[in-house]
Formats: C-alpha cells, sequence, structure tokens
C-alpha cells in the first residue's frame, strides 16, 4: 500500500469526477431530516434533480421513512450496513449506508445504489422453474404407478359389467367403474404437467383454432363477462397438440371467469412475436425465436406475489374445496413445457391479470400431419399373442381380456422369459404386446429377438411414460402404441387392427 508520503506521486483526482463516472447512484444524506445534499450524474439520470428531498419519498416511493432504512444503524457503526430494499411495483434497490466523514460537526450518510430489479426477477424465475421441474418429477412418479393401479380398477370393472347384465350389484360395480374414470382424468392431469402425456402435434392455424372456440368458450364464461378476442393476422402457425391447445384457452378463460364473479371485460389477442437473447435472460425456461403469442387477460380481482409464486404447481387453488382442483394452470404449464412453449403472467391484486402464451411459430403454413385414428368393433379370433408386461395384475387383466377374446396368448413377466416362450412355441405368433420399460432385458432388444423368430409378427408398446423417455427406446410417431392406462376395450382394438393389417 502507497503511504501518504508517496501520495504526490499520483495524479490529482477530482473526488466529484470520480463519482460521477460511477454506474452506482452515489448520494449524500442528511440523516436528521433525510434529506438529499448531493447525488452523482447516474442518480440524477435516473430520479432526476432531487437534491433537498427526502430520499423515502424521491427514491423509494414511500410517504415516510420506510421501515427497510438502516440510516440510524450506519450512523451508530464504523461499518457499511447494507440491505435489498422493495419498491412499490415489484422493483429492488440493493443499498448500502456509510458514514461520511464529519463536516462542520456533522456527519452524514453516503448511500450507493444500485437497481436489482432485474437481478431479482431472473433469480426468482429460475428458481420458480428449477422448483418446477422438482414438483413435475414427484408428481410424474406418483401419478405413473397410480395409472397402473387405475387400469386394473377400471379394467376388472369393466369385465365384471359386461358379466353381470341384470346383477343386484351390477349399479355399485358402475360406481367403481365411475369413480375409477375420473381418478385415471386426475392422473392424467398429472401425467399432462409432468409432461408425460401422449401427445399428436400437427401444424395449427392458432386464429382458426381460436375462433373454433369462440362460442364454447362464450358458453362457458356466461352472459356478464363480455370476451373481446382480436386476432392479428400475422399471428401465424404452431405444431401443437389441437387438443393441448384447447384445454390451455379453456383453462385461462375459465380462470379469468372465476376472477370476474361480477362480470367484466376478457380480452383474447393473438400475434406474431420474437423473443431475443433479452427476453430470454428474464425469462428462464424461455427460448430465443418466432412465436405465437396469445394473450388473456382479465380485469378480475388480480393476485398478490405469494400467489403468483404458487399458480403453476399442481393442486394450488384458492377456490376452496369442490370449487377448483388446482391442476388448471398446472395442466397449462406441463403442456407449454411439452410444446417448447412458454407462459407468462402479469397480475396484482384489484388490477386483473394477463396471461401471455407463447408457442413455437411454423415459419411456412403446411399440410397438417395426418393423425391415425381408427375404431372397430370386436370380432372373435383365433391368433396367437405374446404379452410381455412386469406388472402382474395388469398382465393377468390383459391376458383374460384377450383370451375372452378367443386369441391364444403366451404371457411373460419380461423379455427374457418372453423369448424362452416363443422357444417353447411351435406355431406361428401374430402379435407382441409389449410394455416398453421392462426389468432385466430392454424392450428393443426383445423386439430384435422377436423379429429373427417371427419375423411376420406386428409390434405393439404400450407404456405409462411419454415423450422422450419412449423415444429414447425406440418409440416414434408412427410405432403401434397404446398409452396407459388404457380400457380393455382400447386394447381389443388396437389388437385387431394390427392383426388385421398383417392379413
Ligand atoms: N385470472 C386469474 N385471476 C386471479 N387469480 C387467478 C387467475 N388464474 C389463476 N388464478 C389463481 O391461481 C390458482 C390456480 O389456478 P388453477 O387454474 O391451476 O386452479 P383452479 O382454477 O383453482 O382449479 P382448477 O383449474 O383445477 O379447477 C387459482 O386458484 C387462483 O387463485
Ligand atoms: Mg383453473
Amino acid at each position: 500500500m502507497a503511504s501518504p508520503s508517496h501520495a504526490s506521486e499520483y495524479p490529482h483526482y477530482d473526488a466529484q469526477v470520480l463519482l460521477n463516472s460511477q454506474p452506482v447512484i452515489v448520494t449524500v444524506i442528511d440523516p436528521s431530516t433525510h434529506k438529499i445534499q448531493f447525488q452523482n450524474q447516474t442518480g440524477l439520470k435516473k430520479f432526476g434533480d432531487i437534491t433537498g428531498q427526502t430520499c423515502y419519498d424521491k427514491i423509494a416511493g414511500y410517504p415516510s421513512p420506510c421501515d427497510f432504512c438502516r440510516m440510524s444503524e450506519a450512523m451508530a457503526s464504523d461499518t457499511v450496513v447494507s440491505s435489498e430494499v422493495p419498491l412499490p411495483g415489484n422493483q429492488f434497490l440493493l443499498v448500502h449506508w456509510a458514514k461520511a466523514s464529519t463536516v462542520d460537526g456533522r456527519t452524514h450518510i453516503v448511500e450507493t445504489i444500485t437497481d436489482i430489479t432485474e437481478y431479482k426477477r431472473t433469480a426468482q424465475a429460475l428458481q420458480q422453474s428449477q422448483k418446477m421441474e422438482a414438483v413435475g418429477r414427484l408428481a410424474g412418479g406418483i401419478a405413473h404407478d397410480f395409472n397402473n393401479l387405475m387400469m386394473v380398477v377400471i379394467g376388472h370393472a369393466h369385465r365384471l359389467l359386461q358379466q353381470l347384465a341384470t346383477h343386484p350389484a351390477k349399479r355399485e360395480i358402475e360406481l367403481i367403474s365411475q369413480a375409477g374414470l375420473r381418478a385415471a382424468a386426475l392422473t392424467k392431469k398429472l401425467l399432462t404437467f409432468s409432461r408425460r402425456q401422449v401427445f399428436e402435434p400437427k401444424e395449427l392455424d392458432i386464429n382458426a383454432s381460436v375462433r373454433d372456440m369462440e362460442d364454447l368458450l362464450q358458453r362457458m364464461i356466461g352472459e356478464h363477462v363480455q370476451m373481446v378476442v382480436v386476432l392479428h393476422p400475422e399471428a401465424g402457425h404452431a405444431m401443437m397438440d389441437p387438443v393441448q391447445f384447447q384445454q390451455i384457452l379453456m383453462n385461462l378463460v375459465v380462470n379469468a371467469r372465476d376472477a370476474m364473479p361480477d362480470g367484466g371485460l376478457l380480452n383474447i389477442e393473438t400475434d406474431r412475436i420474437d423473443l431475443d437473447e433479452q427476453f430470454v435472460r428474464l425469462h428462464p425456461g424461455a427460448m430465443t425465436g418466432s412465436f405465437v403469442k396469445i394473450l388473456v387477460q382479465d380485469a378480475g380481482c388480480g393476485m398478490d406475489p405469494e400467489t403468483l409464486s404458487h399458480i403453476f404447481e399442481p393442486f394450488f387453488t384458492t377456490k376452496g374445496p369442490d370449487k377448483g382442483t388446482g391442476l388448471g394452470l398446472a395442466t397449462v404449464y406441463g403442456i407449454l413445457k411439452q410444446s417448447q412453449g412458454y407462459i407468462d403472467v402479469i397480475s396484482q391484486p384489484g388490477q386483473g391479470t394477463r396471461f401471455t402464451v407463447y408457442l413455437p411459430r411454423i415459419g411456412q403454413p403446411g399440410a397438417a400431419l395426418p393423425v391415425v385414428q381408427t375404431a372397430m368393433a370386436p370380432v372373435a379370433a383365433r391368433e396367437t399373442i405374446l404379452l410381455v408386461e412386469d406388472d402382474d395384475s395388469i398382465r393377468t387383466l390383459m391376458a383374460t381380456v384377450l383370451q375372452d377374446q378367443g386369441y391364444q396368448v403366451l404371457v411373460a413377466s419380461d423379455g427374457i422369459q418372453a423369448l424362452q416362450q416363443l422357444q417353447l412355441h411351435k406355431g406361428l405368433c401374430h402379435l407382441l404386446v409389449t410394455d416398453v420399460i421392462m426389468p432385466r432385458m430392454k424392450s428393443t432388444v426383445l423386439v430384435e429377438g422377436m423379429k429373427v423368430m417371427q419375423p411376420a409378427a406386428r409390434i405393439l408398446y404400450m407404456s405409462g411414460y411419454a415423450g422422450e423417455t419412449l423415444e429414447a427406446n425406440g418409440i416414434h410417431e408412427n410405432t403401434p402404441f397404446l398409452q396407459k392406462p388404457f380400457l380393455p376395450s382400447t386394447l381389443l382394438e388396437k389388437v385387431q387392427e394390427l392383426l388385421k393389417s398383417n392379413k
């Protein structure tokens, strides 16, 4: 460190010039009145000339000295005291207070201020998206196991119903089946949230899709809410599952309706928008590029920051029991993650709410991808099917359903057992129905073996998983596939369709 005697070796700097060159705001404050005595150039740029006025009013925006002020602590100590100061309008300042040297017997406070609003927003958004990932994994894991259980409950209830045409217990079994279907629908929402739901994206004209839904939405919101729809011709097309798009819009619109019990204005607007690096920096999880923007804005009750920080979590609701399940926005969130989209929300209590959905825009509108859809009446059959499923109760249920229809069914709980079964089996095996994720042997290896031993056989996959997990296991858009849970009738339709295409 240079000793005082060396000071003359260095050029003389004007303290004020130095202060003015700082990117941070520096002010000097009289602690007895909170009045600003001095501000550097950066402060002047940000606030205009506020010398002679109080810091709580002109800098923090409060009517009196605020709770966050630590000026008196700084006066009582010899160290710098710091605090984050939240300002009205969700802004944040980082403030350092330090004693200035005493001039004319009076000690002033030097306040160094940095606007950290952007930094705080990014940090909060990042924390939020990490939390959603964790909740998604948990919800997805539970939903997956629950799915398998529901499939067994629903499947057996359906079979019983077929057998008990006039039995007095029929009504109760119907109720079991209905409850099971409701539970499966709930699980489906959870799986959508955790992005384990199979979806069939196709090129969607967003304006046309919104227009098609207008009548339905109007009926859902009722007469007391006025809906105004503005569709910008440039909005464009997005790669999207049409049913999932409807789910997004319906959930947002129903929430807007609920926020305006006494009526009000609901705006729906579409447009095109290009998201840049700056947007992505402020919105972790968003991606740069061209997007179709869909805005759903209400003039309802709005939300406080605490509510806002939870709205996408599954089962978070403020609507009370019997009213909301808290899965609406969780579903929307999951769908948008899966479709590489993004959702943003701005809301304040009493000021209404604006949700903005971003869907990746497709440059050139082209022909929609075909969606394979078939429905067939059950017929008696005699083909042989190899069924590979590690869950005992699902395997038993499926084997019974297939055997009832006259199929010869070979069962195995994993790939190794399945290949052993094939070796023992003398005749043709027409179809392999296999779970995708199984212990001991990967389904891809089993399928390779099947192709060698039974080259003409068709393959039908089934799984409670979706998305990347399936793709990693060789399941693609056109691979014959059943998403669990499925009804016995769905299994039979798919099996018949595949066996028929083999003839
Ligand atoms: N437009 C809005 N205005 C005010 N609050 C909203 C709005 N949209 C959502 N919320 C808040 O977010 C919560 C979660 O919404 P979400 O759609 O996930 O569940 P829900 O509407 O309560 O129930 P569900 O959609 O499953 O019937 C709501 O309970 C409400 O507190
Ligand atoms: Mg809702």
